[in-house]
């Protein structure tokens, strides 16, 4: 599907990949809003882009059904959903200070999985309602997992089956969607250099980066927005989760 005029949606757009992936998609020329929790950054990329800005908690329902109702108000029901939001999380199940608190856990989920599912229903209803482009589509939804839903590390089984029920999801939502001409993608990073990274390593020729087969070092967000654009303007891409990962296997 061409950008030109289309209405984009992108979530976690206050920050890392989704600010990246907003400012990638407004010079493409599409009519974006963008969503995130953080409302004042979420106001700054906003304004650098000239997008809407829709302060929401993606994972609550009620705020992501008005959410889109506004990003529909300002640009037209969205063909495009990039949803970035998400965290990282690394804990052992098990320390000095007892069993790992199973809210921890569930609030992970929260952020990472019932929020994908939740913005997905809510773009899919909202694209069916739309006519079909030149390429026979209607509308096309990008998720956000990670390579740490195949090959996580110890203390990474909360965030592993996060990402692992993204990656699930992918297929049967693309078998289910692709009747009414709407794709469902995902893209699972390896180590990109963004906020949540660096909360856990700061050094960029750590020997984290230098595991990476190549390029020794960490993602560029503007690589991760490369791909989503390419991945929207390319039909055919459809059902499956591309990793980008410069070959890392953790
Ligand atoms: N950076 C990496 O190396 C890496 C690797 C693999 C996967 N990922 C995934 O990529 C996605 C983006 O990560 P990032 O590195 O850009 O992180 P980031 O922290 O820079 O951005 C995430 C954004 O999501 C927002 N957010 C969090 N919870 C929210 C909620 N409930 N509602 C609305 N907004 C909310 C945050 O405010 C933040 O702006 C995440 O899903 C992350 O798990 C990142």
């Amino acid at each position: 599907m061409d950008l030109w005029q289309r209405s984009a949606v992108v979530t976690g757009a206050a920050s890392g990949l989704g600010a990246e992936t907003a400012r990638y998609l407004a010079e493409e020329g599409a009519r974006v809003a963008v969503i995130d929790i953080d409302a004042e950054r979420l106001q700054a990329i906003a304004e650098e882009i000239g997008a809407a800005a829709i302060p929401c908690d993606v994972s609550n329902a009620a705020a992501a059904e008005a959410a889109l109702r506004q990003a529909r108000e300002a640009n037209g029901p969205a063909r495009v959903l990039v949803h970035c939001v998400g965290r990282g999380h690394s804990r052992p199940l098990v320390s000095t200070d007892g069993p790992m608190p199973l809210d921890d856990f569930r609030q992970l989920v929260e952020v990472n999985l019932i929020s994908t599912f939740n913005m997905m229903r809510l773009a899919a209803d909202d694209m069916a309602t739309l006519e079909k482009t030149s390429s026979g589509e209607r509308g096309i939804i990008i998720f956000t997992a990670s390579v740490s839903a195949y090959e996580a590390q110890s203390g990474e089984a909360a965030y592993a089956a996060s990402k692992g029920g993204v990656v699930s999801m992918i297929l049967p939502a693309a078998r289910e969607l692709g009747p009414l001409g709407i794709r469902v993608v995902g893209v699972a990073p390896g180590l990109f250099g963004t906020p949540t990274l660096f909360a856990i390593e700061r050094n960029l020729d750590s020997r984290l980066a230098r595991s990476i087969p190549f390029p020794h070092r960490f993602g560029d967000p503007a690589e991760f927005a490369m791909l989503v654009v390419h991945v929207i303007k390319n039909v055919m891409v459809n059902g499956t989760v591309l990793r980008l990962d410069g070959g890392l296997h953790r």
